[in-house]
């Protein structure tokens, strides 16, 4: 059992300067998985050295897969190719992390062996059968617990076929999985997302020289294809440097640049949203890095407005609500958010347990079936929970910057799975974090 962290944020101050937040998480976990099944040896730079891409890291290793470090953000994998990954002796554990769990559910679905997938108490409460139903579509065989979470029981020497399938929800996870399989399965395999959703695995595996084709909404892939190793550079992760948009955004005379962040037009959201409710975002030096954009971005405080959030950014900025909704607490007037269900099956429910902390301390903040509406408040001080997920931890430290009164949050151990130097960094541009275990 993991030691249990509390974070106390003393009131006010401002961010000010200038910081690299660490690597980005998604691009992190695929760097692994498509690392491992090339043919060569992959080296990565800039990967996130936190639990959930560890657990992805571990999960190969347990494959057979040689990898070293990570040692200063860099990994090499010695990949095994296709078809070379070896029956795990053990049930592969996950943790907290989503993205493992369900591309890997996809990707273990077309190997010659049985596979074993179990997570943290989060994770094995999470809904799997939106990647487990498609998946039976394509022939695999896998077991879930009654309701449909893990563990996940997959068998092996299965032949799969590809399908097409028209994803009833927008997500990248769901649509990777499926890509995953059917690199093994007869036929094409294609996906169409019912609105743009990170788009990493698709020009990650074109990095590895692997065929994927786009028409519009729709992704296309067979089995022909085959991995060659290649080298990455993972750019910082925008989805934790919100955090410091939105801090130095709330906070009087504040001024911080986050140097070589993935600007991605599929993870972007957060800024857009920031720059319609009046943010003062500057985004410098863009350039291509390995095929992903990248670019410095400079953030000076501003008075926020309240706005109703546009449906179509919500998946290009689904892990940045949390603290999106301690902006919207600062800005003037009222904030709406819609069409985000997706928030309440994410690591906690983040629209109730995001509602219920603004409450508490003391912001105007009704959460609905779909969203949260939110009144700009004065917030003031108090004691939350962040129910063990990191952005909501993350979020209410965030908050401390506007609060007339200390905010203490409770269960914050895992900010370790997203981004362990977050303290740290957040204390280094001003912000009156302490933490105690
Ligand atoms: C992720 C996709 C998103 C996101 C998660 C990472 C990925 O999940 O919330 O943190 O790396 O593909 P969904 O695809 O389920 O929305």
């Amino acid at each position: 059992m993991a030691q249990s962290i509390t974070y106390t944020v003393n009131p006010g101050g401002n961010l000010r300067g200038e910081i690299r937040v660490p690597g980005d998480k998604s691009m992190s976990h695929r760097s692994i998985m498509l690392g491992s099944l090339a043919e060569g040896v992959t080296h990565v730079t800039g990967f996130l050295n936190a639990e959930d891409a560890l657990a992805t890291l571990q999960a190969f290793r347990a494959m057979g897969v040689e990898i070293e470090g990570p040692a200063n953000g860099e990994v090499t994998i010695h990949g095994v190719g296709k078809h070379g990954l070896k029956q795990p002796k053990e049930p592969l554990y996950l943790g907290n992390s989503g993205t493992s769990m369900r591309l890997l559910c996809g990707l273990l679905s077309g190997q010659q062996f049985d596979s074993v997938l179990t997570g943290d108490k989060s994770l094995e409460s999470r809904p799997m059968r939106r990647v487990t139903e498609p998946l039976a579509l394509m022939g695999a065989k896998i077991e879930t617990e009654v309701d449909g979470t893990a563990p996940l029981r997959i068998k092996g020497g299965v032949a799969l076929k590809g399908i097409h399938y028209d994803l009833p929800m927008a997500s990248a996870q769901v649509k990777s999985c499926l890509l995953l399989a059917g690199m093994y399965a007869e036929g094409q395999t294609s996906v169409t997302e019912p609105a743009p959703t990170r788009d990493h695995t698709e020009r990650m595996l074109n990095g590895f020289s692997y065929p994927v084709k786009r028409e519009g909404g729709k992704a296309m892939i067979d089995s022909k294809g085959s991995l060659k190793a290649c080298d990455i550079d993972v750019p910082s992760d925008i989805s934790s440097a919100a955090f410091f948009l939105v801090g130095a955004s709330i906070a009087p005379d504040s001024d911080v640049t986050l140097k070589h962040v993935g600007i991605n037009p599929t993870r972007t959201g957060v800024i857009d949203i920031l720059r319609l409710m009046g943010a003062n975002i500057e985004v410098m030096n863009e350039r291509s890095v390995g095929g992903e954009p990248v670019a410095d971005i400079r953030v000076r405080s501003s008075q926020l407005q309240g706005i109703d959030i546009p449906e179509e950014l919500v998946p290009l900025a689904i892990d940045e609500f949390p603290v999106l909704f301690v902006a919207a607490a600062c800005a003037e007037g009222q904030t709406r958010l819609t069409g985000a269900k997706e928030l309440r099956v994410k690591e906690s429910d983040r629209i109730q347990v995001m509602a219920d902390g603004l409450q508490i301390l003391g912001v105007d903040a009704q959460p609905t079936e779909d969203g949260m509406i939110i009144n700009g408040s004065l917030i003031g001080g108090g004691e939350v929970d962040s129910h063990g997920d990191h952005r909501i931890a993350m979020a209410f430290s965030i908050a401390g910057l506007r609060a007339s009164d200390t905010i203490v949050i409770r269960d914050c151990e895992n900010v370790n799975t997203s981004f362990p130097e977050f303290r740290e960094l957040a204390t280094t541009l001003g912000l009156n974090l302490n933490s105690t275990s």
